[in-house]
């Protein structure tokens, strides 16, 4: 690059801090400029390293996070350029160190608030190290077509309307970056389109000065005119009149200085830049309009008028033969982020994903719409949830008791069953929780603990089809199918299940009907006879009294036969025995059991001698 340019298409730089947001304006802008990659090589971010993922185009990139400039420096020592986003708390300590960092020659430095006398010891400095600092107090500014700071220039619509993807014949500078955007789109309205703009801050003492730009430009052929907008407070545009007097400036300067209301105003104002109040009369907008026009400026006499005279300064150049206009081209579009379009309902997608009962998406989640607040406010309970979760009602609470009761009877029936077993031999075997647990529920099956699905299905089928018990008995067997919820391992007809017990006493009570609990007990009566064990089991009586409950809740036999064959009658026994399993678990381990192993006296060994020889 020459001495004159910052920035070029083949600038790369670092962003001092996490603005992610300005990073990906960044990336947007070189996108559109149609450069072959991103301007941007790393954040530094000393609280944390890695990577964060952008967008290049609409393909995603990732930019490492180093946590240090020198680490950066080392890494990446074409990078010539940092964005500073440090607070006013660091940002002076972060910009002397990028100054001495030997690969870097431009500082942004965006924190407002930096003392003045620090922000003069970085001017020193700078000028000292031949570095440039833009800034204190700024956005930065942007290199048409080629590099852009940070959040400088605005939205990507304006920054499209302004024509900044590719370069025009205006160089501009100004303190402000929101007037920077706005001349940005009267120098595009009215000439061929900006080249260069640097906003170089409002506060007092700025790293670098208006007319240290305006000089850059006056040497850099590219540029044909120069425009300036100022504003009230300091001296700065004093410097460029005498650089217009002692030809240092020869190119044609359209300038204006903002603020000529304040002489309306009352007293002194404190405009909205820390360097924008006029401490002396020469300090006005007025005084400092006047004294640029007086040394050959086009000073409109009003801003009103500013874009007239940047409009026939580039008409008279073009007329003259020292422009030959831009040419312009239709840039990539940049796509707008996902979440913004969803946002602005510009654009839609089928889901991949339903749920019809539970929706944490609003500010409250709910189970099948009812809060979650609502459901503990009015005691739901977890036979309540049940109900809303697992059949999307909201049942009555005799419904939901039996629910609870159901639960509480089959949490567990000691550690020989099957499941019980599993969980306590994976837990000595020094197996997590989810691991001893799911060795447990492993077990549960159309022998232990998941006959409920079956019994329901079952004991239907010879209802529906008035089967009389026998006849019943009789078409299973011939089947060879096992009546799932008839017979038990323990119980008897002698030594019954209390739990079985305690749910035909529930459903007596608070059941309008147990018809298929009536049609279970009389198959009941007939298995019994053949071995005092082929009782009506817990998993067959959950299963009978729960068809009848769903008959009262007005559930149609299609929707039963849908939850039949979902499984969703075991559900019931999984969670309930869940709760025994984990017990067991925890059990095991408060008692430090060591590893299991079965005892030989236990196991028959009927093993050959030798197998037998075959093929
Ligand atoms: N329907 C018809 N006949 C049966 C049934 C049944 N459900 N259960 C056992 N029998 C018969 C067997 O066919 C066998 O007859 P056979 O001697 O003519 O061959 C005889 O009874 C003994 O069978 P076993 O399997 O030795 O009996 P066991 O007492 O071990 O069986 C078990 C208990 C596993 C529960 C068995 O009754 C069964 O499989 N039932 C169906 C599944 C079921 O309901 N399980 C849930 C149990 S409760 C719970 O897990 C919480
Ligand atoms: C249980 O609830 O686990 C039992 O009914 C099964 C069994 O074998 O005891």
């Amino acid at each position: 690059m020459k001495d004159y340019e910052l920035f070029s298409r083949e600038t790369k730089a670092f962003i001092y801090g996490s603005q992610t947001a300005a990073v990906q304006r960044m990336l947007d802008f070189d996108y559109m400029c149609r450069k072959d990659s991103p301007s941007v090589v790393a954040m530094i971010t000393p609280e944390r390293g890695g990577f964060e993922k952008f967008f290049w185009g609409t393909k995603e990139i990732r930019i490492p996070r180093l946590t240090s400039i020198s680490e950066a420096s080392e890494q990446f020592p074409s990078a010539d350029v940092m964005v500073n986003f440090a607070s006013q708390r660091s940002a002076y300590e972060v910009t002397v160190e990028a100054l001495n960092t030997n690969t870097i020659r431009t500082i942004a430095v965006i924190a407002e608030g930096i003392p003045e006398r620090l922000e003069r010891k970085l001017g020193e400095l700078g000028k000292k190290l031949g570095k440039w600092i833009i800034g204190p107090a700024t956005v930065g500014g942007v290199k048409a077509g080629a590099f852009k700071i940070g959040n400088a220039a605005g939205t990507m619509e304006n920054i499209r309307m302004a024509k900044l993807y590719r370069p025009g014949s205006v160089g501009f500078v100004s303190v402000s970056g929101g007037l920077s955007n706005e001349a940005y789109n009267i120098i595009a309205r009215n000439t061929d389109g900006l080249n260069e703009g640097i906003a170089i801050g409002g506060d007092a003492f700025p790293g670098s000065s208006l007319l240290d730009h305006l000089l850059r430009y006056e040497a850099n052929p590219d540029i044909k005119m120069l425009v300036c907008l100022g504003e009230l407070g300091g001296t700065a545009e004093y410097e460029i009149a005498d650089a217009l007097k002692d030809g240092r400036l020869t190119k044609p300067l359209v300038a204006w200085v903002t603020g000529t209301c304040a002489k309306v105003l009352p007293g002194q104002v404190q405009f909205g830049h820390a360097g924008a109040k006029a401490d002396a009369a020469n300090e006005t907008a007025d005084a400092k309009n006047q004294a640029l026009r007086e040394a050959g400026a086009i000073v409109p006499n009003s801003f009103d008028d500013y874009h007239l005279r940047i409009k026939e300064t580039y008409e008279k150049l073009v007329a003259d033969g020292v422009i030959t206009p831009a040419e312009d081209f239709e840039p990539p579009s940049i796509p707008i982020d996902y979440n913004q379009a969803v946002a602005e309902k510009l654009v839609r997608r089928p889901t991949h994903f339903v749920s019809t009962i539970c929706d944490e998406s609003g500010e409250v989640h709910n189970y099948c719409g009812v809060p979650i607040d609502e459901v503990i406010e009015k005691n739901y309970g977890i036979g309540g949830v049940i109900g809303l979760l697992w059949f999307k009602k909201d049942i009555p609470v005799y419904a939901r008791g039996f629910m609870e009761m159901v639960l509480q009877i089959i949490a567990d029936h000691g550690p020989a069953v099957s499941g019980a077993h599993n969980t306590i031999v994976a837990a000595r075997a020094g197996k997590d929780l989810i691991s001893s647990l799911v060795s447990g529920l492993l077990t549960i099956g159309p022998r232990f603990g998941g006959a409920v699905n079956g019994a329901a299905e079952h004991f239907l089928y010879g209802l529906r089809n008035k089967l009389d018990p026998r006849q019943f008995v009789a078409t299973m067997k011939g089947k060879n199918i096992r009546v799932q919820g008839i017979g038990h391992k323990l119980h008897t007809v002698e030594n019954p299940d209390k739990r079985v017990e305690i749910l035909k006493d529930y459903a007596k009570e608070h059941f309008k009907k147990t018809e298929l609990l009536d049609y279970a007990l009389s198959v009941e009566a007939v298995t019994t006879q053949k071995k005092n064990n082929l009782i009506l089991n817990v998993d067959g009586c959950i299963g009978v009294l729960l068809v009848d409950l769903l008959h009262e809740l007005d559930f149609s036999d299609k929707e039963i036969d849908e939850m039949i064959s979902a499984g969703l009658f075991n559900a019931l026994f999984v969670l309930g025995r869940s709760i025994g399993l984990m017990g067991h678990y925890f059990d095991q381990k408060r008692l430090a059991q060591p590893l299991y192993r079965h005892p030989l006296d236990d196991i028959l060994y009927d093993v050959p001698d030798r197998p037998e020889k075959v093929g």
